[in-house]
């Protein structure tokens, strides 16, 4: 169960009563999120966000989420701004950092650096992403919107298809959802990429093993078919070499309006981790008028859902609400 000072480190660490805690949690902090409601719960609290591979929304939402809560953030961007280049190791860096900050995020590309970083810290360590493994924080969003997201269709998560489409062989969020989403009850995964980048069987096996029923599939005609959700995914360039017969698979994946229409259910929901690959189009943006797409609600969850995760690790879920205020300042966010 997750507790004050724990780690963050891997989707596996959930159980079902920690998500559900965690969403009670988030929806609470919703008004302080948007900037409605004014807390400074955390103040003297340092974060350091140690970003050592790209990001934009990873990055910035962990910082709002902390900064909202009235901490302090501390960001490094790429390793080569740090004393990693000149030698350093991950343990040293993260002992260092632990004497400047109360919590740590971080992201690197290679697998099992979060947990050496957090081997090595005096505080608690949040993986924002390590390498192809997980990416453990954007599964914890992704839940949260599809329980908002079924909810608002009068769904259940339990007994729902959920279809994880694009590289599913190096998309961390994948490995990530698929463990996450599997401590609910009697859920089809349907898996759809080129054959190439398909899911590793590591973590199919964390479903099958909990009872659910896994379909691969190397169509959309019939990975779609009976969605409730359809996680749409980038396919990772940055980490293989895509070839021809791999690009042509992924071609025939991409979901589109027309794609859409003609294989998903018509109240199917559609996410994607962002960002969308705008060149290759695994997302078509002709989908961007349908309101079944929630990519933008997904991203604005990111922040309530992080500082859920805050409040818990550093023991103030409950007593951030005694804190809370309306702000001194007039909103000017425009309505959508
Ligand atoms: C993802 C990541 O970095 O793993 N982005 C994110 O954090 N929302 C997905 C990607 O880069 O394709």
């Amino acid at each position: 169960m997750l507790d004050i000072g724990h780690d963050v480190l891997t989707a596996r660490q959930f159980e079902r009563s920690d998500l559900t805690r965690l969403a009670e949690v988030a929806e609470r902090l919703e008004p302080i999120a948007r900037g409605e409601k004014v807390c400074r719960v955390l103040e003297g609290a340092v974060m350091a966000n140690l970003f050592f591979e790209p990001s934009t929304r990873t990055r910035i939402s962990f910082g709002a989420a902390f900064a909202r809560l009235g901490g302090a953030v501390l960001d490094t961007s790429g390793l080569e701004t740090t004393s990693i280049v000149k030698g350093e190791s991950l343990s040293d860096t993260a002992r260092v950092i632990s004497g400047y900050a109360d919590v740590i995020v971080v992201r690197h590309p290679t697998p099992e650096a979060a947990k050496i970083i957090a081997g090595a810290a005096l505080v608690p360590v949040i993986n924002g992403g390590d390498g192809e493994a997980e990416h453990p924080t954007q599964a914890l969003t992704d839940f949260y919107t599809i329980s908002k997201e079924l909810k608002a269709r009068g769904k259940p998560i339990d007994g729902s298809t959920i279809v994880i489409l694009g590289d599913l062989r190096f998309g961390r969020t994948t490995h990530s959802l698929i463990t996450q989403m599997s401590v609910f009850d009697d859920i089809t995964f349907h898996l759809v990429s080129p054959e190439a980048l398909a899911m590793p069987e590591a973590y199919a096996d964390i479903a099958r093993k909990r009872g659910h029923t896994v379909k691969v599939f190397r169509t959309l005609e019939e990975g779609l078919a009976g969605a409730d959700v359809i996680y749409a995914t980038r396919y990772q360039s940055e980490r293989f070499q895509i070839d021809p017969t791999v690009r042509e698979a992924a071609e025939r994946l991409r979901l589109d309006a027309k794609s859409f229409r003609a294989h998903a259910p018509e109240d199917a929901v559609i996410l994607h981790p962002l960002p969308r690959d705008e060149v290759f189009g695994e997302l078509a943006t002709d989908i961007d008028a349908m309101d079944n797409l929630a990519v933008f609600r997904q991203t604005d969850n990111g922040v309530p859902i992080r500082m859920a995760l805050f409040v818990t690790i550093l023991g103030v879920a409950d007593s951030f609400h005694e804190m809370t205020r309306t702000p001194a300042w007039p909103l000017r966010r425009r309505p959508e």
